[in-house]
């Protein structure tokens, strides 16, 4: 088996040499999703509540979310679908590549909301929970979204409501089209749902027990992976095809490329396995991050890459042939797991409970809120170049002691409500006490050489 792995690592190596290992650097959080459209361009989504767009190594930044951005994908003719944590579906209208373009089918973007010039956009609807999925019909007519409300959407393109499908009856983490007329969603209730969209009955297809984290759907079968490392193929009818099941959990993400025959497998643990889907041997496992799970996966437009994101503000490309030549390239290490034992109570505070969010020193930053650099004694909402909700913008608060204790006793939602902070309360006076202090001397510190 070994050896038959290292030859063909060999062979594939020689044929594709010109990919090179290449990082989409620029986030401000974790990359939450990962997709490349048939023409090769990489799309980001990340916790700092924007879509990366990727022209090689230079983003372009579509801003809109309010919250962080969880799932993504490419539809026909250079439209992107975003989800997120604010429950919204948006839709943005790409510029295609010209070469990329004459491939297109035209007809399939007709009466689409397509704008010209730029990147536009658009938000479709919201669910009331986060949006975890997003699949595009085959022929391009509609984009269908999950969420972990519990509820799966119909949006058509061409305009007009929402179809709400039969609640799956838990909240969706996946969805996939076989077709332009069933759609699969997998729910954390440990199901595979197949929803026939003309008469919009819903078949379990697999109870697999533990949540459903991801789904891919082939050519005559289904692979998915759940929550208990379960990573098994089925048939359309939900007879089991193979099992790759190993000792790692949860499963978290999948991505197939059709003509190389490859399905990569992304866990908890840090892992991405290669399953050629035409033998159903494992082609490759290996490492890919240092700690800490991988939750983004998708291929480049021939198979020869595979890009990755974890908890690292950046995303990862490796090429496939490779890939076991490659010492881990997500590090997982954010400060905040780093000598947390060690460090002051205050800072602490900081780094397990802002620092996701909040850089502390001067300049912009790409995070999902605004610098804290000298927030003693500024006014809400001022911060140059942030793009604040209406409620902070022009509010009467200005930040010191009593304010931002009065923050996190209440709680934002209670304190500024419809501030765009997620509800955060710290109990503890003493840790409030603790966190202010850090505060007070680590944002009017000029940044560390
Ligand atoms: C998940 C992201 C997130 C986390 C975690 C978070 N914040 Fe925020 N914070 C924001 C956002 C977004 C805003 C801007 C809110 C708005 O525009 O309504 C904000 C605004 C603020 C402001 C007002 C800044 C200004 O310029 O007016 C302060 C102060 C603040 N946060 C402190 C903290 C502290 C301290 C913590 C940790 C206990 C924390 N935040 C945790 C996202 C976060």
């Amino acid at each position: 088996m070994r050896a038959a792995l290292a030859g063909l690592a060999l062979v594939c190596g020689a044929a594709v040499s010109a990919a090179e290992f290449t990082t989409l650097k620029g986030h401000g959080g974790p990359v939450m999703a990962l997709a490349v459209s048939p023409d090769g361009r990489v799309a980001s989504a990340s916790f700092d509540n924007s879509v990366g767009l990727w022209r090689g190594r230079v983003p372009q930044w579509l801003e809109g979310h309010a919250a962080a951005v969880t799932a993504l994908a490419w539809g026909p003719g250079g439209l992107l679908a975003s989800g997120g944590d604010d429950f919204a579906v948006r839709l943005w209208q790409v510029e295609v590549e010209p070469e990329a373009a004459g491939q297109e089918a035209p007809d399939q973007v007709r009466g689409g909301p397509r704008q010209t010039g730029g990147a536009g956009a658009r938000e479709l609807g919201r669910h009331r929970g986060k949006v975890a999925a997003l699949a595009f019909a085959p022929s391009g007519g509609w984009l269908a979204s999950g969420s972990w409300d519990g509820s799966v959407r119909i949006w058509p393109l061409e305009g007009g409501a929402a179809r709400e499908l039969a609640p799956p009856g838990a909240p969706v983490n996946a969805l996939a089209c076989l077709s332009d007329t069933v759609l699969l969603a997998g729910t954390a209730g440990g199901e595979i749902l197949r929803y026939d969209l003309a008469t919009g009955a819903a078949l379990p297809l697999v109870k697999h027990g533990f949540g459903v984290n991801t789904l891919v759907a082939g050519d005559g079968w289904i692979a998915y992976g759940a929550v208990d490392g379960g990573t098994r193929i089925v048939d359309m009818a939900g007879a089991e095809i193979a099992d790759f099941t190993l000792d790692r959990r949860p499963i978290l993400a999948m991505a197939w490329h059709a003509e190389t025959a490859q399905l990569a497998v992304g866990d908890g643990q840090g892992y991405i396995m290669i399953v050629d889907t035409d033998r159903w041997q494992i082609a490759r496992d290996f490492r890919a991050t240092r700690a800490g799970p991988v939750w983004a996966l998708d291929f480049g437009p021939e198979g020869a890459m595979l890009y990755a994101g974890g908890i690292d503000d950046v995303g990862y490309g490796w090429p496939v042939a490779s890939l076991d030549a490659f010492a881990p390239g997500i590090s997982g290490e954010r400060s905040f797991l780093r000598d947390a034992a060690t460090m002051p109570n205050g800072e602490r505070q900081f780094m397990r409970k802002c620092s996701i969010c909040h850089a502390l020193e001067p300049g912009p930053s790409r995070k999902a809120g605004p610098s804290l650099f000298g927030v003693f004694g500024r006014r809400a909402g001022v911060l140059p170049g942030y793009s604040y909700s209406a409620t902070l913008d022009g509010a009467e608060i200005v930040w010191n002691e009593e304010t931002i204790d009065a923050l996190f006793d209440q709680g934002p939602d209670h304190y500024i409500p419809g501030s765009k902070m997620p509800m955060q309360v710290i109990a503890g006076a003493q840790d409030r006490a603790d966190l202010i202090a850090f505060l007070k001397t680590a944002t009017t510190k000029e940044a560390k050489e």
